[in-house]
């Protein structure tokens, strides 16, 4: 006799005895299980160290892609995420031997995410440091007020790095590019910067202030060694050539999650995403220092960068991207939504109960939603991060079906 399928509330009540259930009523015929518990641990860096190469304020934890790739799709499958930042989810994918396609209004993300897919042997990043002219005058050093981050030769040396790379369209450039821009700043001997703070760029002002209260001042740091340190670390257990052999095949593009243009209908099996929290986030002033090392100033296009305190123009916004990963999905794929909880104007907000409604406008089943709880992180008691209040550090994942 045939056994019924599993659902997915008997398959997590097996995986996670401990999680609890609750029902919750869109309205009196819409009702979907909401499950709260530990579905992925807590515990710090564990997963593939490329993930953490330059993780930021606002990534997820790759656990939380792994967790929804391995149970909502099969190798081979292509996993997409439309607000990609640092290609988190497009990095699982290809790991856990998906097609793994990105999308960001930003374009460091594809810069970015194209490193951490395609990235070059130890051995590589020796012979290009090995090219690089570190005693190169610099023309652009002039008005360049960086003095409160960097001691004067590192500065030189970061510049002729960055003149090189720049020059440069090998992958191997790119690959040098990441780990430089994931050493610009941070807390101890091993980046180019003295003591600040590692996933944010702090401004010149704030700095200065740090600087004088630490009393500090910029010491020399030499700029190749602290990369190849961190070309081993990034690389340890993995294989550089077969993962940019698998990498070379994701698609990555720069544009607005409401407008998809390079993605084909009906063409994706799996979406994990995470949109901005309203204004929780500011994506461009946390990555200014990022910003300049690339050479990249968005001008006008910064306006597609969606970061608003007004939740109707929020609301507006998640309805017209949810409405584009319907269309990519196929049907019978899944979309995993991932949000926080928020305060906005002294009211505390489920966005989590937000997407779902607008999701069912787009079309979309809501099936579950996750709630991940776990304890503070060091990092969410430095930020003050807004959905880390009350103790706990909680993901919202909505999961939807086309
Ligand atoms: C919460 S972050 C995503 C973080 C990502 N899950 C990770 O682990 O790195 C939200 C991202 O949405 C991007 N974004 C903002 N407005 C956008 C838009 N209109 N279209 C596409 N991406 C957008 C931001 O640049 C930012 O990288």
């Amino acid at each position: 006799m045939a056994t019924a399928p599993a659902t997915l509330d008997s398959l997590l009540l097996d995986a996670f005895p401990s999680i609890r259930c609750a029902e919750r009523a869109l309205s009196p015929r819409v009702r979907y299980p909401v499950y709260s518990g530990e579905f992925w641990t807590a515990q710090q860096r564990q997963m593939d160290p490329l993930h953490y190469v330059l993780s930021y304020r606002g990534s997820f934890k790759p656990e939380l892609p792994a967790f929804f790739i391995r149970r909502y799709s099969r190798p081979g499958d292509v996993v997409f995420d439309p607000f990609a930042g640092r290609g988190t989810t497009v990095l699982q994918a290809v790991l856990d031997g998906r097609r793994g396609w990105g999308n960001d209004a930003n374009p460091m993300f594809e810069r970015v995410c194209r490193a951490k897919v395609c990235p070059a042997t130890v051995e590589e990043v020796e012979a290009f440091l090995d090219e690089v002219d570190w005693d190169r005058e610099a023309p652009e050093a002039e008005g360049l007020d960086l003095g409160m981050f960097y001691h004067e030769r590192t500065l030189r040396e970061l510049l002729a790095l960055r003149h090189h790379v720049r020059a440069t369209s090998s992958p191997t450039a790119r690959f040098v590019e990441l780990l430089a821009l994931s050493r610009l700043h941070g807390h101890s001997s091993g980046f180019f910067s003295v003591y600040s703070f590692p996933q944010i760029s702090v401004p010149r002002e704030a700095q200065r202030r740090i600087n004088a209260r630490r009393n500090q001042v910029p010491e020399y740091r030499d700029v190749a060694s602290r990369i190849v340190r961190k070309a081993r670390q990034a690389l340890r257990g993995c294989d550089p050539v077969a993962l940019r052999r698998a990498g070379a095949r994701c698609m990555l593009t720069t544009g607005d999650a409401r407008d998809l243009v390079d993605v084909p209908t009906s063409s994706v099996h799996l979406i994990v995403t995470s949109p901005p929290f309203l204004d929780k986030v500011d994506y461009l002033l946390d990555n200014w220092l990022e910003m300049w090392f690339l050479g990249i100033d968005l001008g006008p296009q910064s306006e597609a960068i969606v970061q608003t305190p007004d939740l109707e123009r929020w609301m507006e916004f998640m309805a017209g991207s949810l409405v584009e990963m319907r269309r990519v999905l196929r049907h019978g794929g899944t979309c995993v939504v991932e949000v926080g909880d928020v305060n906005h104007n002294h009211r505390d907000i489920n966005l989590d109960e937000l997407i779902a409604d607008l999701a069912m406008d787009a079309g979309f089943r809501v099936e579950a939603v996750l709630v991940q709880v776990q304890s503070f992180t060091k990092l969410a008691h430095c930020f003050r991060v807004e959905n880390n209040r009350k103790g706990t550090n909680t993901n919202r994942c909505v999961v939807l079906r086309k």
